[in-house]
């Protein structure tokens, strides 16, 4: 019995011992019977490391002057599809720092449409490109597009309002905005949340898991905070003790707990086993499968610009091999479970004309 309440939520993740591992099986079982025995892999390429916000915890944040700034060209973009699409991963991420301008959207669009072409259309396609006007999330969609992925980083307006510049940019609603309109232009939509921000409590990430429910999400990618050195939230949050081996592998472990209550509350969603928690352990993202996730995104972007893409410290440049030797769903794109049904639902329904 699953209990929707903070309190409720809250208790599952603050679980220890025999009662964790029991919460881990039951994760683990229930992501084979909603979601499918296998893992799926989605290629990711990095395709630029430009970003016009600048979040406080971000190693590519605008004002971050440690990267050398770069954007893929076509042909990179091509190849690292081609090579996901030959190897038999279901579909490729494609993700990048915030940029509105036309030319850029225009690219994107130019790019989705490319990549369809190569794999007649039949490699998913999932964008993680920020916040982008409605007419700039259709234009994509109708493109090929049909994916993305935009965390609320945290549900709290008040926590995300400590991590984020105070200017028009960083909305919290403008955020939430973007994901009911990606809701409404026909997405599988993503989000997501740090674990072990300065100040967040186990009641704030109750509460994530919960506007996750409400919001019907149907995918996740959520990971441990890392600081990333020269970063504002970096120094505010070491000045607190954060950063230390220990603190990190306590967010580690709260992740693991949270991907295991998602997977109870929400079991046939896709939830990933994401990098961030690989900078932490080797073994993270091996663990985060055997408690709930069923995605892992190998890193596709040429080696040469991968340590630019440094949103937080030692981000791992290549997966742990251990993950493909699990039951790895080749030649499929893994969608949704969730989004399947909903879809099944709304055409039962008669939101689309027969
Ligand atoms: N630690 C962990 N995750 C981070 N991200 C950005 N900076 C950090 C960090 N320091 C995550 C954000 C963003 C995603 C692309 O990377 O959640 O949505
Ligand atoms: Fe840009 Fe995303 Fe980093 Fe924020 S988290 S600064 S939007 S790349």
């Amino acid at each position: 019995m699953v209990h929707l309440s903070v309190a409720g939520i809250r208790e599952m993740l603050e679980s220890t011992g025999s009662v964790r591992e029991d919460l881990f099986r039951q994760a683990l079982r229930l992501k084979k019977e909603a979601a499918g025995e296998g893992i799926y892999l989605r290629g990711l390429i990095e395709f630029s490391n430009v970003c016009r916000k600048n979040c406080l915890y971000c190693g590519i944040r605008r004002e971050g002057t440690r990267v050398g700034r770069y954007t893929l060209t076509d042909a990179q973009v091509l190849d690292a599809a081609q090579y996901a699409w030959r190897k038999g991963y279901g579909s490729v991420v494609l993700q990048a720092g915030e940029q509105v301008s036309e030319g850029f959207i225009a690219r994107i669009e130019r790019l989705v449409g490319e990549i369809g072409d190569l794999s007649n259309g039949e490699l998913g396609i999932t964008l993680s490109l920020g916040e982008q006007s409605a007419v700039t999330y259709r234009r994509w969609r109708k493109a090929g597009a049909h994916r993305y992925l935009l965390r609320i980083e945290s549900s709290s307006p008040e926590l995300y309002a400590r991590i984020h510049p105070d200017d028009s940019r960083h909305c919290y609603e403008d955020r939430v905005r973007a994901l009911e309109s990606l809701r409404k232009e026909g997405y599988q939509v993503g989000t997501g949340v740090m674990i072990g921000l300065p100040g967040q409590t186990t009641s704030d990430l109750a509460r994530d898991i919960l506007f996750m429910k409400r919001l019907d999400i149907d995918m996740c990618g959520m990971g441990p905070y890392v600081e990333c050195a020269g970063t504002p939230l970096a120094a505010y949050s070491e000045a607190q003790g954060g950063g230390t081996k220990e603190v990190l592998h306590e967010r580690l472990e709260m992740t693991l707990n949270m991907i295991a209550v998602l997977r109870i509350v929400m079991p046939d969603i896709n939830i990933a086993a994401t990098t961030a928690l690989q900078a932490i352990d080797a073994g993270g993202r091996l663990r985060a499968v055997e408690c709930g996730a069923n995605v892992v995104m190998p890193n596709l972007s040429p080696q040469e610009v991968r340590e630019n893409y440094a949103l937080y410290d030692n981000k791992p440049l290549a997966l742990d091999s251990r993950i493909l030797e699990q039951s790895v769903c080749y030649g499929e794109r893994g969608d949704s479970q969730h989004f399947k049904k909903r879809e099944k639902t709304a055409w039962n329904s008669g939101k689309y004309p027969k």
